[in-house]
């Protein structure tokens, strides 16, 4: 029986144009995505768009655009920036598709048939010019935070959910299951705040008119996080069960910021729990990127356009920085600085030269043919057992979804993998004829390594896992099979690789 594996991203407003806090998470879940697929799992990997709410709405009116030609423009630089990242998604939702119009409104009459949504009353401090409530807190000398004017008490006709009925079964959840809030300082702020007590959620509005109408009341739109968060369903074809979604329900492993946890861990689940459905297995909040020590802000100029650095250094270094850098679910800062050290010292170095000096010199010593390994040496034996401990470690953390540490693992035999050589030294080997398959065996262990290595890198950088594939005349996509020792068949034409990555001079930057 195939395995299946659901993972999501969050889905990306359009009133924002794509930066590498958005391309983080993306190129998180495509990792994964791609090692699980390696591992044998049917994937179904969903991205995509988040277009209703006053926010776009807003935005749409300040590019005299309707909010749908402003989706329909945005949309697209996301989805060629997932395309030049090689992102592999199964679908991309946008939450203006009928298919997810259509489930949302679903959703929605199920939970208010059955009782839990009601109509009600929503109080709160209105800016009229910018048309926003606000809560008292979020407001300055009873002040408009964003236009600093004068707000006033107004009343809005609202309908809400029942969250507050949902508050234990919430929390007995989250503590019978100690892997569904991730990671675990995040979970435990989650446990805290539910034990506060979970109020009813406003979830319509009336103040304004771009979203999802209520059903059987049109007045109101639905509220856009109700409307988003039901994305991981529609796109299944929730509320038909015969498809994906009764084959992928429940997910694997939402993959979000951890600005947006509350909404994922807390509302979400009582969604499902109102509905009826299996909650997520997993929701995992990574950290914020800030830039050069600064909070990444349009008003600071300081947003950092992924294109531009895959246009200078190619996708498979931006994909190996950003997951390599900082560990999956702590903050981190991106300098340029701290990139194009991890170039030139993980990627043309340490990896970079380990391929070309072993082409190089299975091709000087036996004109590029893997010759048949004879006894290892204890030496060979211990980078043997080396390569295969890194692929079990590997798997153990990208379960986890420890992408910088499932990195350092491969690292380690990689720099094993140099010092190997440096301690075997093959010309000198290759100087006395008595040693020739010695030789052999030696040339045979570096490239099998290596043959494994790019297949966990796969999953990471496509392209140079491809490309370094090639040199060692392996052309079939990476499969489980191929992360077992002994793959590489004797005769096997080796080419002399050129450099994957070439060193970038430090200190410059453009
Ligand atoms: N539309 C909502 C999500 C709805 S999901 C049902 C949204 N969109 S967003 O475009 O504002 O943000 C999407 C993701 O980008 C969030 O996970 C957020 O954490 C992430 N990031 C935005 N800036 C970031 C950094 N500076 N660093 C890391 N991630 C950042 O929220």
């Amino acid at each position: 029986m195939s395995r299946t594996f659901y993972v999501t991203t969050p889905i990306y407003y359009v009133n924002d144009v794509p930066h590498i806090g958005h391309a983080y998470t993306t190129l998180a879940a495509d990792v994964i995505a791609r090692y699980k697929r390696l591992k044998g799992n049917e994937v179904f990997f969903l991205t995509g768009t988040d277009e209703h709410g006053q926010k776009v709405e807003k935005a749409a009116n300040a590019a005299g655009e309707t909010p749908l030609e402003l989706a329909d423009r945005v949309v697209k630089r996301f989805q060629a920036l997932w395309e030049k990242l090689d992102v592999s998604y199964t679908d991309f939702i946008r939450t203006t598709q009928e298919r997810h119009k259509n489930g949302v409104s679903h959703l929605f009459a199920q939970v208010l048939a059955q009782g839990d949504i009601y109509l009600g009353e929503y109080e709160d401090w209105y800016c009229t010019p910018c048309e926003t409530f606000w809560t008292e807190t979020q407001l300055i000398d009873y002040k408009c935070p964003d236009c600093n004017r004068p707000t006033e008490k107004l009343k809005e006709e609202s309908y809400f959910f029942r969250m507050s009925k949902y508050q234990e079964q919430l929390l007995a959840h989250i503590e019978a299951n100690p892997d569904f809030i991730q990671p675990k300082s995040k979970r435990n702020e989650i446990i805290a705040f539910v034990k506060e007590g979970l109020r009813d959620l406003s979830i319509s509005r009336t103040s304004f008119k771009w979203g999802i109408p209520v059903p059987g009341n049109e007045r109101h739109v639905i509220y856009v996080w109700f409307d988003a968060l039901a994305n991981y369903i529609t796109a299944l074809g929730y509320p038909d069960q015969s498809g994906n979604f009764g084959k992928f329900w429940p997910v694997d492993a939402h993959l979000i910021g951890k600005d947006i946890l509350r909404f994922h861990a807390v509302y979400w689940p009582t969604f499902l729990m109102a509905a009826g459905l299996p909650l997520p297995r997993k929701v995992f909040a990574h950290g914020w990127w800030t830039v050069e020590g600064q909070k990444m802000s349009k008003s600071l100029q300081n947003v950092v356009e992924p294109n531009m650095l895959i246009d200078k250094y190619g996708a498979d270094a931006v994909r190996y920085f950003l997951l390599r850098e900082v560990p999956f679910g702590l903050d981190g800062d991106f300098s340029h600085t701290a990139l194009v050290h991890r170039i030139n010292s993980d990627l043309a170095n340490d990896l970079g030269n380990l391929l070309n000096r072993s082409t190089a010199m299975i091709n000087k010593y036996f004109d590029g043919i893997v010759q048949t390994p004879g006894p290892l040496s204890a030496l060979d034996q211990a980078y043997r057992a080396k390569t295969e401990a890194m692929v079990t470690q590997v798997d153990a953390h990208l379960d986890e979804l420890a992408f910088s540490k499932a990195l350092q693992a491969i690292w380690e035999v990689i720099s094993a993998g140099n010092k190997y050589i440096d301690e075997s030294a093959p010309w000198a080997l290759a100087k006395d004829p008595a040693q020739h398959e010695r030789l052999g065996t030696i040339m045979y262990c570096s490239l099998e390594s290596q043959r494994i290595i790019y297949h966990l890198l796969a999953a990471f950088m496509p392209k140079t896992a491809t490309k370094a594939l090639s040199y060692l005349s392996w052309d079939a996509p990476p499969t489980e099979a191929g992360l077992k020792w002994g793959g590489l068949a004797t005769g096997t034409k080796i080419t002399k690789a050129e450099p994957l990555f070439p060193r970038i001079e430090e200190g410059t930057r453009d």
